[in-house]
């Protein structure tokens, strides 16, 4: 897809991937709808890379809602469904509402966004869905639990839906997002410490990955994946998965 003069929703772009999307697809010529939970001091975007913060709060389905009627009659060409949330340790530990927190801003709220915005792009016959997924939808690693069902959770969703589109013209990019140097980064490897060495572990600067991220909207490309080690994670079968994680994670 040309980006070109195309108008862009990025979910969670204030901070860290998101930002960094938005950034890239505004310098690629996108007029591009910053995505925030709230339209405050704490969910500035920089103004002068010609973002408009919009409020996109993915907290629940009410919140969807009226974040979609606050657009008006804005027309998404493209949407980038980047925001979530991660949370890591045993699950026996993890508090209940986090659980629901999490599969709401980094599932089902993805999903209610497509639902609400597909069907302009459709009557439009253009638009493309760009979904932030994981290394981690396909090779769930121990100590991620919730965090895995969503992103494995994403990952269906993504296909199925491509599929479901094939004979329009709207399409959809899966990005298979490596580990990448943000907020979200460091909390997991502060969560995962008691059970994982996470000391050398990768992690690429999101400009980077949003460069990626941009050069894939413009070639259509349906899947963006990882390099390095973590490209193999998504290759192994489950058995020498299995026996990675055996030897990394620790229960303690
Ligand atoms: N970093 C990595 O290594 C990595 C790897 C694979 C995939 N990813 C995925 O990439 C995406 C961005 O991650 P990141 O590393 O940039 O994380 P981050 O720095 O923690 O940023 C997360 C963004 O999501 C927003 N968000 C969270 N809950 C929300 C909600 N209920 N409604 C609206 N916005 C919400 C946050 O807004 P607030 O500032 O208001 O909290 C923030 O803007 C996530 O989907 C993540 O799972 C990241």
């Amino acid at each position: 897809m040309d980006i070109e003069g195309t108008t862009a929703l990025v979910t969670g772009a204030n901070r860290g991937i998101g930002r960094a999307i938005a950034q890239a697809l505004a310098g690629a010529g996108a007029h591009v709808l910053a995505g925030v939970r709230a339209l405050d001091n704490d969910h500035a975007v920089p103004a002068a890379s010609g973002l408009r913060a919009v409020r996109i709060d993915l907290s629940s389905q009410a919140s969807v809602e009226s974040s979609v009627l606050e657009l008006g009659d804005t027309q998404v060409d493209i949407l980038v469904n980047n925001a979530g949330e991660f949370e890591g340790g045993l699950l026996e530990r993890q508090p209940v509402e986090r659980i629901y927190q999490l599969l709401q801003s980094t599932l089902t709220g993805p999903i209610h966004l497509t639902r609400l915005l597909l069907p302009g792009m459709l009557e439009r016959q253009r638009g493309k869905i760009v979904n932030n997924a994981s290394i981690i939808g396909h090779a769930p690693f121990p100590g991620a639990t919730v965090y895995a069902a969503a992103k494995t959770g994403l990952h269906g969703f993504s296909e199925s839906l491509r599929r479901e589109l094939e004979e329009t013209p709207v399409t959809l990019l899966e990005l298979i997002t490596p580990g990448v140097d943000t907020d979200m980064m460091q909390q997991v490897q502060e969560q995962l410490e008691p059970h994982v060495n996470t000391d050398g572990w990768d992690h690429v600067d999101p400009e980077d990955w949003a460069q990626k991220v941009v050069d894939a909207v413009n070639s259509d490309r349906e899947e963006l994946n990882p390099g390095g080690a973590e490209r193999l994670a998504k290759l192994l079968p489950k058995a020498l998965l299995d026996l990675g994680s055996h030897r990394a994670f620790d229960r303690a």
